[in-house]
């Protein structure tokens, strides 16, 4: 059987997969387009994909072997899964072990954010430290803010867990409230709607999937809305937030700041965010340690090797879409 693993990556998944099957393993970008991969599909029975991977409908219906759709990554927008479920493909993701390295990217946003780190640090380098100062970088602290946090899957639970150690107050917002127990165990109040939410926080925390129902959901108005010196931070993903309307407000210093990992045209970033105040921003690094991406890519991989080998029930939780049959 042949597996494309679209580029090099972390971990041990690759060497799992090359035990088992014929695997070509991609240069890094070299399957970005859907061209390039549409003309080669066809031949691969699974593909291991990455965000930055289009597997759009007209790769799929080019991939007539194809079985099964493996996404280094929880998210899997860049999948379009409906068409993959009428062709009877499957498509995993790699939920979980990623949850605490993404929460703590949040909340090192938040703290850069809040405590002004970059620009002090800049400031430092540029040796312009001339020594202590009673206003020098006058930040905001979190104990007793309130975190406001936009769904509350396992990242957002984990995000909590972190707010509640900081002495934050917790509200979330998600598609379902959670059980009594989970409100309790995560000391987090449940608000009804994002408009609530995006009012009573100080920090607003983005860990919802990206969906058409949360595309922009971050937009002029819910910015409108915000407390003036409330803090954004976004790791779920870049069009949940209207990036442009996010850097007016940053420039017109009518929220506080916002912390960035992800961006709504990566790897482009709006020109105006990159010159706007207050403002932090990485090149989409949240899962981005060694241990989680080590993880990622054996989850990636024995995700396809049960899939290939017919035990449909290991690695059940990362399946999305089950094959037809
Ligand atoms: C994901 O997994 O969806 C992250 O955004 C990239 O690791």
């Amino acid at each position: 059987m042949r597996v494309l693993v679209t580029e090099p990556q972390p971990g041990k998944g690759i060497d799992l997969l090359k035990a088992r099957y014929d695997v070509t393993v991609g240069e890094r970008g070299e399957y970005d387009s859907e061209e390039r991969l549409g003309e080669v599909i066809g031949s691969y029975h699974a593909l291991l994909s990455c965000l930055s991977t289009p597997v759009t409908s007209d790769v799929l219906r080019a991939g007539k072997k194809l079985r099964i759709i493996s996404n280094y990554a929880v998210g899997y927008n860049n999948i379009d899964v409906e068409t993959a479920r009428e062709l009877g493909i499957l498509v995993s993701n790699t939920p979980e072990v990623l949850t605490e390295a993404t929460a703590d990217c949040a909340f090192a946003l938040l703290l850069s954010v809040a405590r002004r780190i970059r620009e002090a640090e800049d400031r430092l380098r540029a040796g312009e430290f001339d020594g202590w100062h009673p206003f020098g970088f006058l930040g905001t602290e979190l104990s007793g803010k309130t975190a406001g946090i936009y769904g509350m899957g396992r990242i957002g639970r984990a995000f909590a867990r972190r707010a509640h150690g900081f002495g934050m107050k917790i509200l979330y917002n998600n598609l379902e409230r959670l059980k009594p127990e989970d409100e309790k165990k995560y000391h987090a109040r449940w608000v009804d709607s994002l408009d609530e939410l995006v009012r009573e926080s100080d920090v607003l925390s983005l860990h919802c999937p990206l969906t058409p129902e949360t595309r922009h959901a971050i937009n002029k108005e819910r910015l409108a809305m915000m407390k003036q010196d409330a803090i954004l931070i976004n790791t779920a993903r870049g069009p949940v937030v209207d990036e442009a309307a996010l850097a007016e407000a940053l420039h017109e210093n009518s929220i506080g700041g916002a912390g960035l990992d992800v961006f709504e045209m990566e790897p482009k970033v709006h020109p105006d965010l990159l010159t706007a105040p207050d403002c932090v921003l990485l090149p989409h690094i949240a899962s981005a340690t060694r241990e989680t991406r080590a993880r990622m890519s054996a989850l990636a991989a024995s995700s396809i090797i049960s899939h290939l080998e017919g035990k449909p029930d290991h690695a059940i939780p990362t399946l999305v879409y089950q094959r037809n049959s």
